[in-house]
């Protein structure tokens, strides 16, 4: 038994109503509810197939064993590899080098495993071009041009694929419903079919999807629950790094990062990432600090111009670190180490932009601006670890281990860090200068003292 049912869904954030309203009761934009039909089977339809429930006991617990990516940067991101009849997320803004990514990626994987990659945006000679440009050698690598989602689906089942890759969710499209491609309903309808047959068959599926930064499409945000992991490829158009990043991964770690160049020939994986974002130069104004990304310790340089301001108000802006954390630490250094901020204009900047979410890059923040604002180098090969309390304290950071053993293989001599305990402190003697401070005026005496 099947019944034909309307819903209406605002194409702008997704909700569902059950009658139309010229604004979205949930984000406020007008005239973006359209109306859809459903065909809903009977729930008595599937009790033919229905499963039924075990005891823990009864499931067997063999090991997952995924399959690597081709690239060591992406399998990092993904926690070890591509899980089989997982569904991942690939997002991040048009241009950016996705296809790019996943071609490269199939290209390696094809040699072992069946792929089958489906472009709903390039015909088939335009994949060539940029297949011959990537110069791959693989030749069991299926490609499929197609837009209509049932045909897709039809060419999955029938090659039934290792591994199958969806570029992208925008352009692909359900006939039974009346939206257009790359709507929310659309997005999401596609999406949950293409799971369903993914986890169905064990076929791990890649969905890239099209984010802008300003959120106009937000089709892609609406899935990152439907799926299993959800990666961002980020990166500018002024620079040729590229940064993978993990938000969601029921598989690995999450906030994991890989880090590529887009070269003429197409990605290439960074070996030494701390190498990109310092620049070893001991200038006033420049401090390096070691930050945790993932699993992953990364050296970045934190750079800060400090002015006489001609405003009112004194200008501060930042990149790579969060404005809120910035007039923080100015706060911080007013208090408590007692120099006036409020007449000058404040600039910070991270290395290649980097953005840094760990607190512990605080201190280093900090040296920057009043190296800057003195106008004297900081301590010569030194980085800066550790979060600044709001009473001035310098609190712990997480894995200092890690980032102390960043600092020696970058060949860093001194290293400025909170209060160790004996057991790490002994353990890196004669390999670097490690200088415990408890507060930031310690921090300060020790590294921009003339
Ligand atoms: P693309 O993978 O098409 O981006 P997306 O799928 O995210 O929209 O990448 C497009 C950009 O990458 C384009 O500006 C050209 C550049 N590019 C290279 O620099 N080198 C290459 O080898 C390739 C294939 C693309
Ligand atoms: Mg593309």
């Amino acid at each position: 038994m099947s019944s034909k049912l309307s819903t209406f869904i605002c194409q702008n954030c997704g909700s569902e109503t059950s009658q139309y309203f010229g604004r979205c009761l949930n984000c406020n934009s007008w005239n973006s509810i359209v109306e859809e039909i459903k065909s809903k089977r009977s729930n008595y339809q599937e009790i033919k197939n229905c499963k039924k429930s075990i005891p823990f006991n009864e499931i067997s617990s063999k090991k997952i064993s995924r399959f690597t990516s081709g690239f060591r940067e992406f399998d990092r991101v993904l926690g070890g590899g591509i899980v089989p009849g997982s569904v991942v997320l690939l997002g991040g803004e048009p241009g950016i080098g996705k296809s790019t990514l996943v071609l490269q990626s199939a290209g390696k994987i094809s040699l072992n495993e069946k792929v089958l990659y489906i472009t709903a945006e390039e015909s088939l000679e335009q994949v060539k071009i940029r297949w011959e440009r990537l110069n791959q050698s693989s030749i069991n690598l299926k490609i499929f041009a197609e837009t209509n989602l049932s045909l897709i689906i039809k060419e999955i089942k029938r090659l039934n694929p290792s591994f199958a890759i969806i570029d992208s969710i925008q352009a692909i499209h359900n006939h039974e419903m009346q939206s257009s491609p790359g709507s929310v309903s659309q997005v999401r309808a596609c999406s949950s079919e293409l799971q369903n047959l993914a986890k169905d068959n064990n076929i791990a599926l890649l969905i890239i999807g099209h984010v802008t930064k300003d959120g106009a499409l937000a089709g892609p945000k609406t899935l990152e629950h439907l799926v299993d992991t959800v990666i961002n490829f980020e990166g500018d158009n002024i620079s040729s790094h590229r940064l993978l990043r993990s938000i969601k991964n029921r598989f690995g770690s999450t906030f994991e990062i890989g880090i590529f160049e887009m070269l003429e020939e197409g990605l290439r994986e960074i070996k030494n990432p701390s190498s990109i974002f310092t620049n070893k130069e001991n200038i006033s104004g420049v401090t390096t600090t070691i930050t945790n990304e993932g699993t992953r310790p990364l050296a970045v340089d934190i750079q800060a111009l400090v002015n006489k301001t001609f405003y009112s108000n004194p200008r501060r802006t930042t990149t790579g670190i969060s404005i809120n954390r910035l007039h923080q630490i100015l706060a911080v250094i007013e208090k408590h180490v007692g120099i006036k901020l409020s007449e000058f204009d404040c600039y910070i900047a991270t290395g290649g932009g980097f953005e840094i979410n760990d607190p512990s890059s605080d201190l280093s923040v900090a040296i920057s601006i009043l190296s800057s604002l003195k106008n004297i180098p900081p301590l010569a090969s030194c980085s800066f670890i550790g979060e600044l309390g709001l009473s001035g304290q310098v609190r712990k950071s997480n894995n200092l281990r890690t980032k102390i053993e960043e600092a020696i293989r970058l060949g860093i001599k001194n290293i400025v860090v909170p209060k160790l305990e004996d057991e790490l402190n002994n353990n890196f003697q004669n390999l670097i200068k490690i200088k415990e401070i408890s507060n930031i005026k310690e921090a300060v005496d020790y590294s921009l003292s003339v």
